[in-house]
């Protein structure tokens, strides 16, 4: 039976293709699409996400708009990756997937009452609508079946030193999602960084021949060429897409479960998930973290499933 999901995303580069991996496959059923402010501004990340469902010519999944900032802290786009409309590149289309009347708490406090099983939410930007809805909506956590984020690192992170940027953007809302109780796992830097755009899946995005293919590729040559720019890697980690492809086969990443907290008091490490990998604190472990990632298996599922879309 497909995976019921509410995908929580900032788009981004990377998040179109988590939710073109969730549209395309079979093994994923779309409930919901909500944004968060992250990678670019909320205005941004919304628009953007009824592009990516317009591009590949998906219709019927609600989008609602979230947080247009951070518990806290301030809005810090990630522009020098994503550019100033958080998805540098290609020409935009005007959308024609219409954004919902809801809030995104509203939207994924309906999507979970209505549910006649749990439902998984895959939230692949900062945690802050995750940890609105756990704050605001007790009564329907009842709800969630498992939580799988990208976001975090077992080692360096991609803001500075150590933190991670989904982290870094809302270090409170990560604090709170991770101590939550709830079955977590955790798709850090330290695998998605094995998620590598070669010239050969460049290629392969494109032989696909079909308008999201097309799009694809000026999506995955912006995001190298500001990858190459800013962090020196010509091949720009792919994150998001990992944690659907996680839904879809378990086997496509290896995970260990360990204790993470989320450092929200450090002046320079603000952010940082400290990955207790070798149980040397003695707590119990609360995330599982992805480890390894079968890197054909996840590039396979990823062209196969724009090969299904528009
Ligand atoms: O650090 C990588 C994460 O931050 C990805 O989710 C990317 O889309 C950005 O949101
Ligand atoms: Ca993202």
């Amino acid at each position: 039976m497909p995976v019921p999901v509410i995908i929580d995303c900032d788009p981004g580069h990377d998040d179109v293709f988590a939710i073109w991996l969730a549209a395309g496959n079979p093994d994923i059923d779309i409930r919901a699409i909500t944004t968060v402010s992250g990678n670019g501004y909320l205005e941004h990340t919304t628009y953007n996400a009824r592009v990516a469902l317009t591009v590949a010519g998906v219709t019927g999944i609600p989008v609602a708009a979230g947080a247009d900032g951070p518990l806290e802290r301030k809005a810090t786009p990630a522009t020098w990756i994503h550019g100033e409309n958080a998805l540098g590149g290609p020409e935009l289309p005007e959308p024609t997937v219409p954004l919902d009347g809801r809030s995104a708490l509203q939207l994924i406090a309906d999507v979970l009452a209505e549910a006649d099983e749990p439902v998984t939410l895959v939230p692949i930007g900062p945690l802050t609508n995750i940890a609105l809805f756990l704050r605001e909506k007790p009564e329907l956590v009842g709800k969630i079946k498992e939580i799988v984020w990208m976001g975090g690192s077992t080692g360096r992170g991609n803001v500075g030193a150590y933190p991670e940027f989904n982290a870094w953007c809302d270090p409170e809302a990560a604090d709170l999602v991770l101590r939550s109780g709830l079955p977590i796992t955790m798709v850090g830097l330290n695998i998605s960084h094995q998620a590598l755009i070669t010239a050969e899946v460049i290629d392969r995005i494109g032989a696909i021949g079909n308008r999201t293919g097309a799009f694809g590729v000026e999506l995955l040559r912006y995001f190298c060429s500001t990858y190459d720019k800013v962090e020196g890697m010509p091949e720009g980690p792919l994150h998001d897409p990992i944690t659907v492809a996680l839904l879809i086969d378990r086997a496509v990443a290896t995970v260990r479960r360990a204790h993470v907290d989320v450092e929200t008091k450090g002046e320079f490490t603000s952010g940082a998930t400290c990955v207790d990998l070798h149980d040397m604190l003695g707590k119990e472990p609360n995330v599982d973290v992805a480890i390894t990632l079968d890197v054909d298996r996840f590039w396979n599922l990823v062209v196969d499933a724009v090969r299904e879309l528009a």
